[in-house]
């Protein structure tokens, strides 16, 4: 099958529309994988160890976001968080949809254990939890440094919870126990409004205990002093 796509692509302050021709698959996962590529979204992110490093690795997307909050997100990411840096590309509603269904895919399979940034050799403890921290993608909800402050719907404050006093309130066991099992189904601030779209996820389905040990260490290790992100590049 033969199929014109026109995309209209808003990247910083220029337009650029490109029209391209092309074999077009059967499968909406092919095609969001071939669209991820043509679009640029590989400039800014990564899956496996192909990609940029601007905006979060995406090698566990479709385990920590739901395909509704994604179709959310890309459809007008400014609408979710005013001031981030990733553009609205304006996609027309097939290629959304194809996107989100490649996304949805993406639950760490681009990765074996060994080839996981930090599973690498000279990594451990403390360097080696941060590691994870910001490549499985923790960063991409709890920010920089585990310091929070991005949005989510419908929860008390408006915000994901900061990291940066676990310490406090959790032994380590406790604060294993959390990441392994995660917050499926969050409370809702207004039980008369739709759910939390952005939830804590069950981290003990893709991550070893001696991954998890990691990244507890690391949390444990943060700055209880630090306060919330609210700049452009909180993630
Ligand atoms: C100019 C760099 C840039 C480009 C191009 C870009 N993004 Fe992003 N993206 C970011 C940044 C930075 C963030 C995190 C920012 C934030 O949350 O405020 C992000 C966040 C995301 C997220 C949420 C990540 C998470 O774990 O919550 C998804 C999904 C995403 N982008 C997909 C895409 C797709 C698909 C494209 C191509 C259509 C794309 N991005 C193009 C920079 C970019
Ligand atoms: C998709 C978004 C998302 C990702 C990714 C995520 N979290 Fe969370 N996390 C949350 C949310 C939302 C909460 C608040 C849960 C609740 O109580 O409803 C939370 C809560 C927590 C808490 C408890 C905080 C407290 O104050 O009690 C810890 C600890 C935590 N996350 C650690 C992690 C670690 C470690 C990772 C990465 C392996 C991670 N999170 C990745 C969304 C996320």
């Amino acid at each position: 099958m033969k199929r014109t796509l026109l995309y209209g692509v808003l990247i910083g302050a220029g337009f650029l529309l490109s029209a391209c021709q092309q074999q077009v698959s059967t499968d909406p996962v092919a095609r969001g994988d071939a669209d991820f590529h043509a679009l640029g979204c590989v400039k800014c992110h990564s899956i496996g160890s192909e990609g940029g490093t601007w905006g979060p690795n995406l090698t566990f997307i479709g385990f920590r976001k739901s395909p509704q909050w994604l179709d959310t997100w890309l459809k007008d990411p400014h609408g979710w968080r005013p001031q981030t840096v990733m553009p609205n590309f304006h996609l027309p509603d097939n290629v959304r949809a194809d996107l989100v269904a490649y996304l949805a895919s993406q639950k760490g399979q681009a990765w074996s254990y060994d080839q996981r940034p930090w599973n690498q050799p000279g990594l451990s403890g403390v360097a080696r939890g941060k590691v994870l921290f910001n490549e499985a993608g923790c960063v991409a909800c709890h920010s920089k440094d585990g310091q929070g402050g991005y949005p989510n719907n419908n929860v008390m404050g408006g915000h994901i919870p900061a990291l940066t006093k676990v310490a406090e309130g959790y032994s380590k066991d406790e604060l294993e126990t959390k990441i392994r099992e995660g917050v499926p189904q969050p409370a809702s601030a207004d039980p008369s409004q739709p759910a939390p779209m952005v939830f804590m996820p069950t981290w003990g389905k893709v991550l070893k205990p001696d991954e998890i040990d990691a990244v507890a260490d690391y949390l444990i290790s943060l700055d209880p002093s630090a306060g919330q992100q609210s700049g452009p590049n909180a993630f």
